[in-house]
Parts: structure tokens; sequence; C-alpha cells
């Protein structure tokens, strides 16, 4: 039964590539590591090794899920947005690693500002956009009309915010007081980039990130009751399901309010707790379900250890990346990519699917 669904996935591709390069002109993105393609360059290789043999700023061995929209769709691999002597007409990527939702001064006033790594929220990220906008376009009208035939991916975003706070040691409880205020921002976001004529929307929500080797590493304990039936930590997949299932709520009432739009919720949640749950139907092996493929060289039962991190002194790489989940320790391998993004453009993943154009 996989086997054949894995089949029909390889075969029928081709075919949906020739179909949807004709619908879009263009696509931008906003979010930050699960995205980023370049606006950040951070670690050495072994990031790229698979794919691009070189670190190209994107968090993972190979080509991430807007890299595999990008190709269904026909389009070019995301530029990033800083990128020198670049079209954008095809599309930008305005996504930042280590990017918040929510702006610098929310996390000052609550003395969190020393955790973040750049000034990049999504609020800021739309600013980069909207100057760009002027080099894509001429008139207002055409603009719309540009736009309008633009797929606009915005996220995931959620991850840092909470990260945030989780690593300097703050109550969950206090966290999940942010959760309306991370998905007020995205509404808001989703809502602006409507105002400049977008009208193909696809907005992803979070990763299970108590299924992350890096989470499992820092917060494990000796309670049973702490973890998943699949081995994850509890506590976090819960917040993970709260954004998410705020998020989708808030969507399903823009989509009421813009009925002219199409605003997809895109599922990262499902996919990876299945990848885990039954890796070798996925094409993993059982070891690398919840197991880092790059990291601290075998030692600790995720193959994370904070002193020596993916592409630091100290740390090593598995052999065959595509059998393992978790790249390194926190961001997906290609692999994985892959198969989400198959479920975001065919389904199940997303609805309706992004290949499905009515
Ligand atoms: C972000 O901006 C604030 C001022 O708005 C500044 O104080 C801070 O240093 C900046 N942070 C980074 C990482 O650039
Ligand atoms: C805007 O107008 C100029 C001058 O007519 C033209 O050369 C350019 O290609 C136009 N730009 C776009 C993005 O259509
Ligand atoms: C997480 O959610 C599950 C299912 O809703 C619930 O049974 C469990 O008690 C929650 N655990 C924590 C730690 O929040």
């Amino acid at each position: 039964m996989r086997l054949s669904i894995i089949f029909f996935f390889l075969v029928l591709f081709p075919c949906f590539n020739l179909s949807g390069s004709q619908s879009y002109n263009a696509m931008f993105s906003f979010g930050d590591s699960l995205s980023d393609t370049g606006n950040v360059v951070v670690a050495g290789l072994p990031y790229g090794m698979s794919f691009f043999g070189r670190p190209t700023g994107r968090c993972s061995n190979g080509r991430l899920v807007i890299d595999f929209i990008a190709e269904a769709l026909g389009l070019p691999l995301l530029p990033p947005s800083t990128a020198k002597g670049k079209s954008f007409l095809r599309g930008a990527n305005f996504a930042y690693t280590a990017a918040t939702t929510l702006g610098f001064r929310f996390f000052h006033r609550r003395g969190l500002s020393s955790g973040l790594w750049v000034n990049a929220s999504l609020s800021s990220q739309i600013r980069s956009f909207e100057q760009m906008v002027p080099s894509l376009c001429n008139s207002s009208q055409e603009c719309k009309e540009y736009l309008s035939k633009s797929l606009f991916v915005v996220g995931e975003f959620g991850g840092n915010d909470y990260n945030t706070p989780i690593f300097a040691g703050r109550s969950l409880k206090q966290v999940y007081t942010f959760v309306p205020k991370v998905i007020h921002a995205i509404h808001s976001g989703v809502e602006r980039l409507i105002g400049h004529g977008a009208t193909e929307i696809v907005v992803p929500g979070m990763l299970p990130i108590g299924c992350f080797p890096m989470y499992l590493t820092l917060y494990s304990t000796w309670n049973t009751n702490d973890y998943t039936d699949i081995g994850c930590l509890n506590k976090f997949n819960n917040l993970t399901s709260y954004h998410n299932s705020l998020l989708r709520r808030r969507l399903q009432g823009l989509q009421r309010r813009y009925s002219w739009t199409r605003i997809r919720y895109a599922d990262f949640f499902d996919p990876t707790i299945q990848f885990i749950t039954s890796p070798t139907q996925y094409g993993f092996s059982d070891g690398g379900a919840l197991k880092a493929c790059c990291g601290a060289g075998g030692r600790g039962d995720y193959n994370v250890n904070l002193e020596a991190k993916c592409a630091e002194p100290g740390s090593d790489v598995c052999s065959n990346p595509s059998v393992y989940v978790s790249w390194d320790g926190i961001h997906l391998t290609e692999a994985a990519y892959r198969l989400i993004a198959n479920g975001w453009l065919r389904g199940p993943y997303a609805k309706p699917p992004i290949l499905q154009q009515n």
C-alpha cells in the first residue's frame, strides 16, 4: 500500500509539474530557518552536503519544503531577498534563520531580547517585500494583477517566539500567553499581503517541537508520563498543537472574510508524527526517527550534544541522511522535507492541495 503511494508520487509528479508551471508567475516566502534560503548563512558543511554540495544558508542537508514547491511549480529556487544582482520577478525569499514572528520590542519588554539573533519579524519581512514591489511591477493595477498570480508562503512562524522564552528558562505557562499574540501577528501579516493583492496564500503551522532531538536532550525526564507513545515530550507537542489549532481557526475566519482569496493551512505536524510513528513506511530507519543525523558522534540518546552541534568541532554526520527525519536536532532532512512538500502539493497535508487549482 505505502510503496504504491510512493510510486504514485514518483510517476505522476512530472505531470503536475507541467500543469503547475502555468499557474503562478512568482512565489514570495516569509519565515525562519525552515525556509531561509540564504539571507543568513551561519553554518558550513555538512549543511548542504546532499544537494548543493556547499552551505547555502539552508538549515538542512539539501532542499527545503519551499524548494520542492518551487520545483513543482516550475519556478526557480527562490533567491534570498538580500541577494545582490538577482532578478526577483519570479519570486523572492524574505525568510531569516532565527526570525521570530513578533518584533524586538515584544521580547525586550519581557527581558528576553538577549536571546534574539536577528531583527527579522514577520512585519519587517513584509516591509522588505513592500520595498521590493516597485521593482516588480509598474502601476498599482499591474501590481495587483501580478501579485494575484503569485503564491505567498507565510511561515513557518512561531518556533523561535517560543524557544526564546523556553531556552531562557521561562515557564510554559508564560509561553502559552505568547501564542495568541503570535497568531494575531500572522493574521495581520496575511491581511496586509491581501491588501497588496495576494490571493493565493499558504500558511504553514508548527512542527511537533517535543519530538526534536534537541528538546528531547535538553528536557529529558525519568517520568515516562512526560512522553507520548512515540517518545516525544508531551508538553512541548501540546504547545505546538495549541498554536496550530488557534492558527487554523484564525485562517478560517480570514478565508470567510476574503472570499476571493485561497488561504491554505499547511501541516508540518501530522506528517512528522507519522514519520516517527512508522519510519520504515516512509523510507526512514527505525534509528533515524528520533536521533539527529548530524550531531554528537553517536553520543547521547538523540545524538545531540550542545558542545558539539552539527558543523561544530567534535560533531559528525551520519553516512545516509535520507534515512533520518531530523537533520541537526531541530531542522529536518531533505528526505523529510520532500515528503512534506509532496503532501502540501498533492494532499493530504494542505487543503486544498497547492497543485489543485480549483
Ligand atoms: C534589533 O534592534 C534593536 C533596536 O530596535 C537593537 O537594540 C538590537 O541590538 C537589534 N538586534 C540585533 C540582533 O540586531
Ligand atoms: C515598467 O515600465 C518600464 C518602462 O515602460 C519597463 O521597461 C519595465 O519593463 C516595466 N517593468 C515591469 C516589471 O513591468
Ligand atoms: C497534553 O495533551 C494531552 C492530550 O490532549 C493530555 O492528555 C496531556 O495531559 C497533555 N500533557 C501536558 C503535559 O500538557
